[in-house]
């Protein structure tokens, strides 16, 4: 047996799809968002929202440019952490792990479902580096707009996905007066545990 076809994987992994069920009935603009945490090379972490953009029991995933601060963080040190909150349900997910770069037919697959305009902005963006002023980056807009008039734009080698291979994922729970719930399930050397923590 694999070590994601252990029952208690699963079950942590059907869980966290009702979650995010429960989440995209609520009136929200993005239930998927997720705080994103990469390491650099020098131990500082460094966290951002990101959207994830789809997840099975290989993890959930989320797209970005390879270059960016998080991009780089991730080749050289290829683990995150996220974390989810939703206010209305009052509960929290993490979900921990190494992190392994998506095929480029999945890469391919949903850069060709995106907007036009997002399409054009993810060339025009040299996401994370320093921009001089914002003319620049609009006149970088009006550059791949007439580069690529139509509907078929290449995916930039830059603009990639990435997938969190979950080691431990973490479901909390608000209760009355501060004692949460907290469960986790973990992968250790002999396959994956579950186990209550103290709020
Ligand atoms: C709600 C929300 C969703 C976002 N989704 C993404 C995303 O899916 N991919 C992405 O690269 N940046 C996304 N961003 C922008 C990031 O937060 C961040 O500014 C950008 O990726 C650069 O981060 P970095 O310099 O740490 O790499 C989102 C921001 C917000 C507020």
């Amino acid at each position: 047996m694999s070590m994601s076809e252990d029952p208690l994987y699963q079950e942590a992994v059907g869980r966290f799809a009702d979650v995010i069920s429960e989440a995209k009935q609520l009136p929200l603009q993005d239930p998927t968002v997720m705080a994103l945490a990469t390491v650099g090379t020098d131990g500082q972490p460094s966290v951002r929202m990101v959207l994830m953009r789809g997840f099975d029991e290989r993890g959930p995933n989320f797209f970005t440019n390879a270059g960016s601060r998080k991009g780089q963080e991730l080749v050289k040190n290829p683990k995150a952490a996220v974390c989810f909150h939703w206010e209305p349900l009052l509960k929290q997910v993490r979900v921990e792990g190494p992190v392994e770069a998506l095929s480029d037919e999945e890469c391919d697959a949903y850069w060709n479902s995106r907007p036009r305009e997002s399409r054009i902005g993810a060339w025009a963006s040299d996401q994370s580096q320093p921009l001089d002023a914002r003319q620049t980056l609009e006149d970088r807009v009006a550059m791949f707009d007439a580069k690529f008039p139509g509907d078929e734009i290449p995916r930039p080698e830059f603009w990639r996905g990435f997938r969190i291979i979950p080691h431990r994922i973490e479901f909390w729970a608000s209760k009355p007066a501060r004692l949460h719930d907290r469960e986790v399930y973990d992968l250790g050397e002999n396959g994956w545990t579950y186990s209550r923590l103290y709020p």
